[in-house]
């Protein structure tokens, strides 16, 4: 493992080139070719397809855990189960995120329940008391001498392979024999530093818990198709009809879905202005999205259960903890606007009732029109990676 220092001070941001292009894109774009794919319904349905996503994509890839500021105190720690694989993850004192199996190396004992974060010094395991530090290290064995011949300096905790980076915890929870977070670290983290996420506060944070397959809430965040109609009595009415441009960077997807008002006259230096007229959103492969509002972020990490069910829990961060009635007022306006409703019952209901049908058999193949061939290249990347 890898010691993570979160960045504390970050220059003056700016849009990134790519992150300009795509804006500028939004305006120049021809309309989207008039094309149509297909997807099988299997692909959401099928048991065995999704054993074989978990092995290739959640078992290998690195995952987003979450925000750095869902952990953002020195000395600190938390828990975190979502993928299977019992995670601790411990802030030391200088800062530095550290991962690791939540597992004593005694006889396996779960060290700690913390699904919220809790100050520690150090972890005592709950059944013969072994203690452990912030950077793992075995720190104390009670009647020590009843152990003869062990080398404690291997006994400290498993860590697990995690990056922290552009204000995101990635790991790879099942600890695969590569772990490659180049793409993390480098021209992603651009982005999310350009967004200034490292420095933002975590407003607030909650789990859903969704009855459908993982890839149809993906599919959902990958064309704006929909948003003038699913989304008519929400935010439909901040949008432009399906004006979209989308890069990759890797198999992420990076999208600026164009607002009313458009750029004319807007200085695409200026970067709350282009903010307001432009939402940026990220689709991290496998299964985390990210929203850029104009002044606030949405972070939904997906983390499927079953074929047809999928944790998604999302993060809202603001640029600092609100500090009046008016503020905090304002900032639950926009949690209910966008986790109560836009996600929560909108999006994620969509995605429900859309697993009921395809569980009908009322079609052995979904129909992507010319604006919903961004979910075409997010299925073909998943079908690539699972072989
Ligand atoms: S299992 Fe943890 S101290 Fe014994
Ligand atoms: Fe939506």
């Amino acid at each position: 493992m890898r010691g993570m220092n979160a960045p504390v001070h970050l220059p003056p941001r700016t849009p990134t080139p790519a992150q300009l292009t795509l804006a500028r894109r939004c305006e120049t774009d021809e309309a989207q070719a008039p094309v149509t794919s297909r997807i099988a319904a299997s692909a959401y349905t099928c048991p065995d397809r999704f054993d074989a996503e978990m092995q290739r994509l959640f078992r290998m890839l690195p995952v987003v855990l979450g925000p750095s500021a869902m952990l953002p105190e020195p000395g600190s720690t938390m828990t975190h189960d979502g993928f299977g694989a019992p995670l601790l993850l411990w802030r030391d004192r200088r800062g530095t995120l550290h991962l690791f199996l939540n597992a004593c190396r005694h006889r396996s004992t779960r060290l700690l329940d913390a699904p919220e974060p809790t100050a520690a010094p150090a972890i005592v395991c709950p059944y013969h008391a072994w203690s452990y530090g912030p950077d793992g290290r075995l720190k104390g064995i009670p009647r020590r001498d009843s152990f003869p011949g062990i080398d404690t300096a291997r006994l400290g905790l498993v860590p697990v392979p995690a990056a922290e980076a552009g204000g995101l915890i990635w790991a790879t929870p099942h600890r695969p024999q590569a772990a490659d977070f180049t793409l993390a670290i480098g021209p992603l983290a651009d982005d999310f530093n350009a967004l200034g996420l490292a420095g933002m506060h975590l407003y607030a944070r909650r789990t859903h818990r969704v009855r459908s397959n993982w890839k149809l809430i993906m599919d959902a965040f990958l064309e704006s198709y929909h948003v003038q109609r699913l989304h008519r009595n929400s935010i439909a009415r901040f949008f432009r009809d399906g004006v979209t441009a989308s890069d990759t960077v890797g198999p992420h997807m990076r999208s600026a879905v164009a607002r009313v008002g458009g750029l004319a006259g807007v200085d695409t230096n200026d970067w709350p202005a282009l903010r307001r007229v432009v939402t940026y959103t990220y689709q991290l492969f496998p299964a985390t999205v990210l929203v850029a509002s104009p002044d606030y972020v949405n972070l939904m990490v997906l983390m499927p259960q079953a074929v047809d069910e999928t944790l998604v829990e999302d993060f809202m961060l603001i640029a600092e903890a609100p500090q009046s009635d008016e503020a905090r007022a304002h900032w639950a306006r926009s949690w209910a606007l966008l986790d109560g409703q836009v996600f929560g019952t909108e999006d994620f209901g969509a995605a429900e009732a859309g697993q009921k049908g395809l569980q009908s058999g009322a079609n052995s193949e979904i129909l992507l029109g010319g604006l919903e061939q961004g979910i075409a290249a997010f299925h073909a990347s998943v079908a690539a990676a699972i072989g």
